[in-house]
C-alpha cells in the first residue's frame, strides 16, 4: 500500500524483528512498531495495534517464527507452547490458526536445530508473500464485478491494513479505480472501534478513491434510496456452508443490502475459510471490553453505572451473500467446495 507516496506493507520482518504499522494511532499519526518477544506480538494482537483476519495471520506465523529463533533448543511441547499463546489472543480469526500451523508444520519437519530455524523463518516469510498475492489476485477478480460509476459500500476495514498488502474488500477498489473506472465508497464509520472511519477513510483518501463516511445506522438509508449498486466486505472466518462471521453490524447490512436487491460479495483468502466450521453456529465469537463501546477515542460517553455488551463479530447467513471474491475466483456460497484444499 502507499502511504504519503511511500509503500508498505502492514506487517514484515527485519532480521528477528518483528514490525508493524501501529493501527491504533491511525489517522493522526502513522507509527511503525518494533517487536521484540512473544509476549509484545501476543499484546499487538490483542490489543489490536494489528487486526484484520489475514493481517493477524502473518503476524501469527511472524510472531512463532521469531520465538523459534529466540529458543536454544526448539522442542515441539516449547513450539506448541508458543503457538497456543498466540492462537488464544483473537478466537474468531481463523487466518490466526492457519499462519501459526503453516510455520510450526515447515518447523517440525526439521530435526536439525539450524534448520528448524531457517524453516520456521522461510515459512514465515512465504506464507506473508502468498497472503498479499492472494490479495492482489482478489482484487483482479473482484474488479471484473465492479462497473463504472459503480457505488460501493463496505464496512469496518478489509484494506491493506487488515491484510499483509491490498486488502481484501478494498482490493477490487483499488484495481477498479487504477483501471480508471470511476468509483463511490460509503463507509460504515464501523463503531465500537470505528475502523470505517479511522482506517478505511484513510486508506480510501490515500488512494485518492472517492468515499464518504457514513454513521453506521445511514446504510439502509441509501440502499433503499436506490443509491448503492454492491456491497462488499471481509470477513474472519467462513464456514463450509458459505456462513460467513464479520464485524459486527455486517449481518444488518446484508439483509437490508438482500432486501433492497443490491448485490452482497464477500472478499476472502482461502485461508480464511474453515471447512472443519460446517455452518456459521461453530464459528466462536470473541467478545471485548465493554469500554470500547462506552467510550469513544476515551471519553466515557455512556450514562455512569450503566454497563455494555460488545461482540466484535456477527454472523451472515449464507442465503444473503451473492458470492465470494477469493484468489481462485469469484463463487457462490454452495460452491465453496470447489476449492477445498486448494489454499497455498
Ligand atoms: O476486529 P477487527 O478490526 O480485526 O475486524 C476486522 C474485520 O472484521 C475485517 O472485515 C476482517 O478481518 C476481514 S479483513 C481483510
Amino acid at each position: 500500500m502507499r502511504i504519503k507516496g511511500k509503500s508498505y506493507r502492514t506487517v514484515w520482518m527485519e532480521n528477528n524483528t518483528v514490525c508493524i504499522i501501529e493501527q491504533n494511532r491511525l489517522p493522526e499519526s502513522f507509527e511503525i512498531v518494533r517487536i521484540d518477544s512473544t509476549e509484545q506480538v501476543a499484546n499487538a494482537i490483542k490489543t489490536m495495534m494489528i487486526r484484520g483476519a489475514p493481517a493477524i495471520g502473518a503476524m501469527g506465523a511472524f510472531g512463532l517464527a521469531q520465538a523459534i529463533n529466540q529458543m536454544k533448543e526448539p522442542t515441539f511441547e516449547k513450539i506448541e507452547d508458543v503457538r497456543n499463546n498466540l492462537f488464544r489472543t483473537r478466537p474468531t480469526a481463523y487466518d490466526l490458526e492457519h499462519g501459526l500451523a503453516h510455520v510450526m508444520n515447515a518447523a517440525l519437519l526439521e530435526t536439525e536445530i539450524h534448520k528448524m530455524k531457517q524453516a520456521a523463518m522461510e515459512s514465515a516469510k512465504a506464507y506473508a508473500d502468498d497472503s498479499a498475492e492472494a490479495c492482489r489476485k482478489i482484487g483482479e477478480f473482484g474488479n471484473e464485478l465492479i462497473k463504472d460509476g459503480d457505488r460501493l459500500l463496505t464496512h469496518c476495514n478489509a484494506g491493506a491494513l487488515a491484510t499483509v498488502d491490498y486488502g481484501t474488500a478494498l482490493a477490487p477498489m483499488r484495481i477498479a479505480h487504477e483501471n480508471g473506472k470511476k468509483i463511490f465508497v460509503y463507509v460504515d464509520e464501523t463503531r465500537p472501534r470505528l475502523q470505517g472511519a479511522k482506517l478505511t477513510a484513510f486508506e480510501l483518501h490515500e488512494e485518492g478513491i472517492e468515499h464518504a463516511v457514513i454513521a453506521d445506522n445511514a446504510a439502509g438509508y441509501y440502499m433503499a434510496q436506490g443509491k448503492v449498486d454492491m456491497v462488499i466486505t471481509g470477513t474472519d472466518r467462513v464456514a463450509a456452508n458459505g456462513d460467513v462471521a464479520n464485524k459486527i453490524g455486517t449481518y444488518e447490512k446484508a439483509v437490508v443490502a438482500h432486501e433492497n436487491g443490491i448485490p452482497v460479495y464477500i472478499a476472502a483468502p482461502l485461508s480464511t475459510i474453515d471447512f472443519t466450521c460446517s455452518s456459521g453456529k461453530d464459528i466462536p465469537i470473541e467478545e471485548r471490553d465493554q469500554n470500547e463501546v462506552l467510550d469513544v477515542n476515551g471519553f466515557r460517553i455512556a450514562s455512569a453505572g450503566s454497563p455494555a455488551l460488545n461482540p466484535a463479530f456477527d454472523v451472515t447467513p449464507a442465503k444473503y451473500i451473492t458470492g465470494f471474491i477469493t484468489e481462485k475466483g469469484v463463487f457462490k456460497p454452495t460452491e465453496l467446495y470447489k476449492v477445498k484444499n486448494q489454499h497455498a
